[in-house]
């Protein structure tokens, strides 16, 4: 789903970018470009980070089996 219409960012960009360690809004959109121009889509871009966040706090890494 786009998040960002005014710079085509979607959801999926918003978790691939929480993935490779941004944590914060701010951080998100120097990355992206999300919420850098109307600002309209600061609010949900902010709930999906947060929500990737929290998925990714709870994701245990992978052990190989001895
Ligand atoms: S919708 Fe994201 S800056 Fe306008």
């Amino acid at each position: 789903m786009y998040v960002c219409l005014c710079n085509a960012i979607t959801d999926k960009t918003i978790r691939q970018a929480v993935a490779e360690g941004v944590c914060s809004l701010p951080e998100l959109s120097r990355r992206t470009g999300c919420a850098r121009v109307c600002g309209s889509c600061a609010e949900l871009a902010e709930q999906v980070l947060h929500e990737e966040l929290g998925r990714q706090r709870f994701r245990l890494p992978l052990v190989a089996a001895a």
